[in-house]
């Protein structure tokens, strides 16, 4: 054998060796939990063939608790760049093989370097979480590994989309990372998100509770809204990032890819003539209106599960992506509370950042009173989606389906929020308040005096139709150019096509300033 071949030979034993990580018996294990490894969910997760690995000899160079003994290339973590539907993105994934994934300060680096790299290049950043935290040997250096990784986490963020899957543990700090990235994924039964685990919560305040109950999949997507997304396997989780990527651009410079559709843009729905109950207090599943209108019905859910009173994803309408945000009737009447107002408006400046137009459809009785919402700053978190809405830039296209009452009317992506094109169904209803309330507040002192229950009834009945044909139309909105048009709902999905074509061209600037200060 030559000394090139023996070099080369070499070369191919160290790579093999890096590729097995923390060795089979660790990988079994891995297995055993029904996790797949590191690499495996690469493989899955790109495009055959298209992965290439940066730094995969790299070392930690710690020397405390015989550290210095135990090298494993890699480190713990594999990064690189690769494709997904043939579009660019860099990736890295935590290696619970080797040292229970724990994050070095070599391992920060290397994440730091795809995050450097994805900027540059305007691409996508994907991470697979599955670490144990810190690595508790390298005390502060690791702390450090942490921070450099958040503040990238900073600079990136509405420059390039990012991305989390959470498939094993994420602890401590840890899970700040994800908590700065766009969109967040965990996997039912294999992964959990908490700042302190169950012992520790057990030993300061007494509670006694599972991992599951206390940060996992299903805590995070329907009660802390941590996790925008969850799956029942490592497949599904992967198979929903490929997915939630074919609607997104490369980066803030861009539009997302067209989809071409075979959907006619200029398709009606007679269904949704009569979709809406002739009773104003029932509900209808605003879903199929969504699904109504977008192309082939085909609608991206995120935040599926939760605050469910309000609906948000992505769609394609006449082969461009667009955001819809739309109350949904069915739930608490689609009523506007804080985590509704926090989803929402996390969504709209993720699309506003993202050159991704807005569809609202607005079904919307009002803010949720009372004093949990109060003590919990509805006010704040009802000004977070006014403000997000006012100050997004994307052409924004709204459809008034019934209600549209009061502060909740405003904040809808309104005419005065800067909508551009706002639609009303005839059977909206757009008023300070609906016919019961305002009844109560203009006449019920004089129903009040009157003292036959009957003639009550009639006063306020008659009042009520009064009020009802005065205000809850679409009418007086229309006569003073607070929408543009009255539609036949029908007729929506091609109205609200043609309303983004006439937009695509939209520039917007905003004042200069060094930052904004949005109700946090
Ligand atoms: C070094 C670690 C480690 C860590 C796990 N390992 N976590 N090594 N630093 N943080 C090692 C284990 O020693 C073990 O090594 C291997 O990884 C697998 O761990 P196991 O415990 O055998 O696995 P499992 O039973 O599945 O338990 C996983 C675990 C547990 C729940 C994650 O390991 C654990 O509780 N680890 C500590 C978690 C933690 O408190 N981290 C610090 C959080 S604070 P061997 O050689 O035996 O296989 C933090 C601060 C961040 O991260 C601050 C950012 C600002």
């Amino acid at each position: 054998m030559s000394i090139q071949e023996k070099k080369i030979e070499e070369l191919v034993e160290r790579r093999s060796g890096a590729r097995l990580g923390g060795g089979q018996k660790r990988i079994d294990a891995q297995h055993a939990k029904n996790k797949l490894t590191a690499r495996e969910r690469l493989a899955l997760l790109l495009d055959e063939g298209s992965f290439e690995e940066f730094d995969m000899f790299v070392q930690h160079r710690c020397t405390n608790f015989g550290m210095d003994a135990a090298h494993i290339d890699g480190d713990g973590v594999v990064t690189g760049q690769g494709t997904i539907d043939g579009r660019l993105v860099f990736v890295f994934a935590q290696d619970f093989t080797v040292n229970g994934g724990s994050l070095s300060k070599t391992m920060s680096e290397k994440i730091c370097k795809v995050m450097d790299m994805a900027v540059r290049a305007g691409a996508p950043v994907i991470g697979l979480n599955d670490s144990g935290g810190a690595r508790i040997q390298e005390g502060i250096d690791a702390l450090a590994g942490y921070g450099e990784i958040f503040e990238r986490n900073i600079l990136a963020s509405g420059v390039v989309p990012q991305i989390s899957l959470i498939m094993g543990p994420c602890a401590g700090g840890a899970v700040y990372s994800p908590a700065l990235t766009d969109f967040t994924l965990m996997v039912k039964d294999t992964s959990y998100m908490f700042l302190t685990g169950p012992a520790v919560v057990k030993s300061v305040t007494g509670e006694t509770v599972t991992q599951e109950e206390l940060g996992g999949a299903a805590v995070h997507s329907s009660k802390s809204g941590v996790a925008h997304f969850s799956a029942d396997t490592e497949e599904d989780a992967i198979a929903q990032i490929r997915r939630l990527l074919s609607f997104l651009p490369q980066n803030n410079m861009e539009t997302a890819p067209f989809r071409p559709t075979a959907d006619p843009v200029s398709r009606t729905d007679d269904a949704l003539n009569s979709i809406i109950p002739d009773n104003p207090n029932k509900a209808y599943d605003m879903y199929a209106v969504i699904r109504s209108i977008v192309d082939d019905g085909d609608f991206f859910e995120v935040h599926k599960a939760f605050a469910k009173n309000i609906i948000v994803g992505f769609a394609h309408m006449g082969g461009r992506s667009v955001g819809v945000v739309a109350n949904q009737p069915a739930v608490l009447a689609g009523v506007l509370d804080i985590n509704a107002s926090r989803k929402a408006s996390r969504f709209v400046r993720f699309c506003d950042a993202f050159n991704i137009p807005l569809l609202t459809l607005v079904d919307v009785p009002g803010f949720l009173c009372g004093t949990q919402q109060e003590y919990g700053a509805i006010i704040t978190n009802g000004a977070k989606l006014l403000y997000a809405y006012g100050e997004a830039t994307v052409p924004k296209v709204t459809v008034t389906l019934r209600k549209s009452y009061g502060g909740a009317h405003i904040v809808m992506s309104c005419k005065q929020l800067r909508g551009d094109i706002n639609y009303a169904w005839p059977s909206a209803e757009i008023a300070v308040m609906g016919a019961d309330g305002a009844v109560g507040v203009l006449y019920g002192k004089e129903i009040k005096a009157e003292t036959d229950p009957e003639k009550q009834a009639a006063i306020a009945g008659e009042k009520k139709n009064e009020y009802n044909e005065l205000f809850c139309n679409p009418y007086q909105a229309a006569t003073k150019g607070y929408i543009e048009d009255v539609i036949e709902p029908r007729n929506t999905r091609f109205r609200a096509v043609r309303a983004f074509e006439v937009l695509a061209g939209k520039r917007q600037e905003m004042p200069a300033k060094k930052h904004d200060n949005m109700p946090l």
